[in-house]
């Protein structure tokens, strides 16, 4: 299916890696113009020309470095694909993660922190966006935030707590801003990206599992799918939650977990 984004202009934030970068190649190889993210400008560096390769030839992709927590950078990374790109069509947010620790042992810096990253984050983007979003046709949000909003993961309070602002923030957007912006949410389960590889390299390391093959094994016990997901498959899914194929999908958090969730919604 054409997802008729060729030619539109995409801005990724926090994409040199992981499930940022897998939603910027999608939109990439769908001939959308993509300005990517991240803060280490080397890692960025390879990231723009891995996605390049993957690309639709009459695509453009480039990087700019910026910390999504600085509101002064936030304002000029939405600035560069209006700069470049003549405009903004369609702003995907992603971020770091917050230190997965139990309740107990988080400070108040580490809340104040988390909310920076993974909310204000995003209210500093969307709303340097929204005049470009809402010109030319309308536009679109999609905010990867994680499933641990429907079901908190033990010693993560601190993305099962904060990250439902960023999802209660995207069902109010889906109204205010309608229907020039649609505004969506996807909330991955596990994929194996490097944030997740690093993770199970410490649990060897410390003993945990006796190899990376027996530690992905353990993250995949529990998950219908057998396996942890691919992060394309959530890739696709922020293109098509980008495209006019899925004009009527707006105020949506969609669960992308190989069927992990309980929940019945
Ligand atoms: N992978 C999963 O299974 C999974 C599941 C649920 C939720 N999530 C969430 O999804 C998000 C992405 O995870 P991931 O697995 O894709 O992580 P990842 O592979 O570690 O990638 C994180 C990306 O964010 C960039 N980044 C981090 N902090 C940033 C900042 N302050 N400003 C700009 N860029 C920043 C990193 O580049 P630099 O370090 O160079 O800045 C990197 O490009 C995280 O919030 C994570 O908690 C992931």
């Amino acid at each position: 299916m054409d997802l008729k984004l060729a030619g539109d202009a995409a801005l990724v934030t926090a994409s040199s890696s992981g499930l940022g970068k897998a939603s910027a190649r999608a939109l990439a190889a769908e001939g959308a113009d993509v300005v990517m993210n991240g803060r280490t400008e080397e890692r960025l560096a390879a990231a723009v020309d891995d996605v390049r390769a993957d690309a639709d030839p009459d695509a453009t992709v480039l990087g700019h470095a910026a910390d999504v927590t600085d509101p002064d950078a936030v304002a000029d990374l939405v600035a560069r694909p209006v700069d470049e790109f003549g405009g903004l069509d369609h702003l995907v947010t992603s971020a770091g993660g917050p230190p997965a620790k139990p309740f107990v042992e988080t400070t108040d810096e580490e809340w104040y922190d988390a909310f920076d990253l993974l909310v204000m984050s995003v209210v500093r983007a969307v709303r340097a966006a929204v005049p470009h979003l809402r010109a030319d046709g309308g536009g679109t949000i999609v905010t990867i935030a994680s499933r641990t909003v429907k079901e908190p993961v033990e010693d993560l309070v601190l993305s099962n707590s904060v990250r439902s602002g960023v999802v209660g923030l995207e069902k109010s957007l889906s109204t205010e801003l309608a229907p020039a912006v649609r505004a969506n949410a996807v909330l991955p389960g596990a994929h194996e990206t490097p944030r997740i590889e690093s993770v199970v390299e410490g649990q060897v390391e410390r003993g945990e599992h006796d190899s990376r093959e027996a530690g992905m094994a353990a993250w995949a016990e529990g998950i219908p799918a057998g396996r942890l997901g691919d992060p394309m498959e959530l890739g696709r899914t922020v293109a098509f939650l980008s495209s006019p194929r899925s004009a009527y999908l707006s105020g949506a958090a969609v669960t992308i977990d190989g069927g992990e969730g309980a929940s019945t919604l």
